[in-house]
This record gives C-alpha cells, structure tokens and sequence, in this order.
C-alpha cells in the first residue's frame, strides 16, 4: 500500500520503534493516531507528527476496543495497525532455591504481550474491513511485535518466549483469516534495540547481548525497525511471515 494518504493506528507509539515508525510513515505522507499510556509522551508525539493521542492500556481489552474506534473516527479510517506495547519478567521456571515461576506472572506477560496483540487485531481488521480496497484488492496491513527470544528465549525469559512465540505463531493463520478482505499481517522480530525498554541496561550487559550478532555487533536503533515496517507495508508480498531484524543475532542462553 501507499503511505500517502493512508492512516495509521500506532500502539506504543509513544516511543521507541514504533514512534519512528510514525515518524517514518507521516514523513512518507500518512496520517496516525497514537495509542499509548497516559503517562507516556504520547499526546506531545502526536502533536509533532499532526496526529491524535488516544490513552489506553492494551491489557483493558474491552477499553481498547473503543479506543481503537474511536482513533480510527479521528483518522476517518484505518490501513496500518502497528504495535509495540509489550514487556517480560525475568524469572526461571524453577530458581536457584527451588521457588517454581509463579503462575499469575506468567499469566501477565502472555497477556500484554500475546492476547493484547490479539484484541488489538482483531479490532483494527474488523475496521479495516470497512475499507474499500485499492486498485491491487488491499485494505490494510496489521504489524506486530515479538523477539528474537520467540525462538531463543534466554534463561528466565520462558514466560515471553512463550508470549512471543505466540506473536509468531499466530501470523500466518491469521494472513490466512484476513486474507478474503485483502488485510495482510506480519511480525517483526527485533534483537536488541535502542529504545525506552532497554535505556537501563549497562554499557558491559548491552556488549555482552550483542557479542553474537554477525554485524552489525551493536543495538538496533528504532529507525531500523522502522524501514522494515514501512518496507512491509508498501510491498503486496509481505504477508504471513516473521521477519528477524537482528543484524544476524542468535542469543546464547545467558
Ligand atoms: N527494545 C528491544 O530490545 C526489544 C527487542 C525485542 C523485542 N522488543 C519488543 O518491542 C516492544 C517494546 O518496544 P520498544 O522497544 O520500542 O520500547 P519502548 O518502551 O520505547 O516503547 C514501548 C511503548 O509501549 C507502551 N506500552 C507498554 N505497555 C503498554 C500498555 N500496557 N498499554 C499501552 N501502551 C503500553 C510504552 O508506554 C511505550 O511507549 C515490546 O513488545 C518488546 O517485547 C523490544
């Protein structure tokens, strides 16, 4: 699809990948509303890019329905869902002293990460199913979130391994789903970047998690995730699939 003139709906896009991908894509003539927390930067985002800020929390999944809507209301449509919003905890499965992982925390991580991004496409599909189609037969392209750590979660990563993998592995059923409406679904797949989630981590950490990358041997800056995401939306192709941006990273266990 066209940036221009398009509008996008961007979750998390009050910093980080997907602020730059809001960037990116009202640079190339788009439109956005972000959706973010209400204590993110979001309505000052959404004020330099032109936009609208719209407060929620993706684990409200019943809030979030209407704050989608409603985002979409003030864009007059919706061709591009981009989301962010997610995080892990670090806990092993069984620790050091023998304490099993608790089972509610592992509930949270699958929920904001794995269930959220669920709601958040449901959603927007429904809305972009309203589009009438360009000139190739498309409506609308959903990007989503996971990780490196969906296929080599590192030790205490099991529960967003586990949230991510199912970012991964509900891709392309759901390209398969959304196909009859023309709407295309892709994950990205970042290794470590640069972003709001990863400003705490130690200058000697952040060397030892990008050790194994075959180059570039640095973090990913947010512009990067960025490119992809704009390149996955211009090109018909993209659909189904989960693509790496990781600069040929393979996390080792720790
Ligand atoms: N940065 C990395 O190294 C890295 C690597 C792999 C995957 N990821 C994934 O990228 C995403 C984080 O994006 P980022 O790295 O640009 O971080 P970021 O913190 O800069 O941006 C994430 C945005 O999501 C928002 N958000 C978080 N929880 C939310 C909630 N419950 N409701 C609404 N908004 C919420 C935050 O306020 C923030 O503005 C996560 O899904 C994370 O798992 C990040």
């Amino acid at each position: 699809m066209q940036a221009s003139g398009a509008k996008g709906i961007m979750v998390g896009g009050a910093s980080g990948m997907c602020r730059a991908t809001a960037e990116l894509f009202v640079r190339r003539g788009g439109k956005v509303a972000i959706l973010d927390r209400p204590q993110s930067e979001g309505a000052a985002v959404a004020d330099r890019l032109g936009g609208t800020f719209h407060p929620c929390d993706v684990v409200d999944y019943a809030g979030m329905e209407r704050v989608i809507e409603e985002a979409a209301d003030a864009l007059g449509g919706v061709h591009f869902c981009v989301n962010t919003a997610g995080a892990g905890v670090a806990t092993r499965t069984l620790s050091k002293e023998g304490e099993m992982h608790p089972l509610d925390t592992f509930h949270g991580v699958v929920q904001l990460n794995l269930v959220a991004s669920f709601n958040i496409n449901r959603v927007a599909a429904k809305l972009m199913a309203r589009n009438e189609p360009n000139e190739a037969g498309e409506r609308g392209v959903m990007i989503n979130t996971a990780s490196i750590a969906a296929f080599e979660g590192q030790i205490g990563q099991v529960a967003y391994a586990a949230a991510k993998a199912g970012i991964a592995g509900m891709t392309l059923t759901m390209a398969r789903d959304l196909g009859l409406f023309g709407i295309r679904v892709m994950t990205i797949a970042p290794s470590l970047f640069d972003t709001g989630l990863t400003r705490g981590i130690p200058a000697d950490l952040e060397q030892r998690l990008v050790k194994d990358a075959a180059f570039p041997r640095r973090m990913g800056q947010p512009e990067e995730f960025a490119t992809m995401a704009l390149a996955i939306f211009d090109c018909p192709m993209m659909n189904g699939s989960v693509i790496r941006v990781d600069g040929g990273q393979r996390f080792a266990p720790r």
